[in-house]
């Protein structure tokens, strides 16, 4: 439950002077030159005067707060983004998502981008294997990349990424290592395929600030079990998603409330020994597969809005 701030107790002498000095941090903005950056600095000033306000902040929990940030800055590095897990723990890029990503006709959901994408992963043919040596269950994924009217998208680019059986994505070995991450293009005809592995739960790092803010606030770090997908084709609108397994208990409280209810497929088990689509031998070996159809916004649906 929350605790009601104090407010009443404030006298409106003291109301007029934390008026007084909103508005005169909102007037230090009043050259600046963008008008956008203006709306979005007046905005944040807003914001922030009326959340410390309403909880009356301590000049100790402010310490708190700076200390919390630092710690956050300071962890951060080419390889560990500890800003987008707070983003994606307060629920900010699923909301930035939500802003950006307006229904279009059956284009495909948008879900978060996540911390762990690493630009020039290696490219893979069609059938490929995205996994390299993460360990894992083989996993089958087809599937097809069509635009809202239907039409496939021959050579979209199909970023693939995820983390291993054991949670953990390559980057965060510290050695270097590439595996569970490629990209591929789609076939003349729209169709994709390629093996990974199936996906696992894993929990966000939580070894850092935003771990500390967790466990502080009795929240899991749990995610959801998925594959990571960045799809993009020249007039269509880039498409950063991810598929979620079907079943999977943390659907329902994943840490950073990235799951929609249409990017949960069916990943069908497979008993040992099943033949694979392209006769690929797993010598006994249990693998799973799956199929995500996926369709591409026009690139200008944004400001078209809801392309109805
Ligand atoms: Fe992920």
């Amino acid at each position: 439950m929350s605790i009601p701030a104090d407010t009443a107790a404030v006298s409106d002498e003291q109301q007029a002077r934390e008026d007084e000095l909103v508005r005169r941090v909102l007037d230090s903005f009043a050259d600046t030159a963008d008008p956008r950056l203006q709306q979005i600095m007046h905005a944040a000033v807003r914001h922030l005067h009326a959340f410390l306000r309403d909880v009356r902040l301590t000049e100790r929990e402010w310490k708190q707060g700076i200390d919390f940030l630092t710690a956050v800055g300071h962890i951060t590095d080419d390889r560990r983004q500890e800003f987008i897990l707070l983003s994606d723990t307060l629920g900010a890029s699923m909301q930035t998502i939500a802003i950006n990503n307006e229904a279009y006709a059956d284009a495909t959901e948008a879900t978060v981008f996540g911390p762990f994408f690493v630009e020039d992963a290696p490219h893979v043919e069609l059938g490929g294997d995205i996994a390299g040596d993460a360990p894992g269950q083989p996993c089958w994924v087809e599937g097809t990349v069509r635009d809202t009217e239907g039409n496939a998208v021959a050579d979209a680019r199909i970023e693939v990424w995820e983390a291993d059986e054991d949670g953990f994505y390559d980057v965060q070995y510290g050695d270097d290592r590439v595996a569970g991450r490629a990209h591929l293009f789609s076939d003349r005809d729209g169709s994709f395929r390629f093996w990974a592995v199936t996906p696992t739960p894993y929990p966000i790092p939580h070894d850092g600030p935003v771990g500390a803010m967790l466990a502080a606030t009795g929240r899991s770090p749990m995610r959801a079990s998925h594959l990571h997908f960045m799809v993009s084709a020249p007039g269509l609108r880039t498409l950063v998603t991810h598929i979620f397994v079907r079943g999977d208990e943390l659907l329902s409280s994943d840490s950073v409330f990235g799951v929609k209810d249409s990017l949960v497929k069916d990943f069908v088990e497979q008993p040992s020994g099943a033949p694979t689509p392209d006769g690929r031998d797993l010598t006994g070996a249990t693998w799973s597969r799956t199929r995500f159809d996926i369709v591409l916004a026009p690139a200008d649906a944004h400001e078209t809005g809801d392309g109805t």
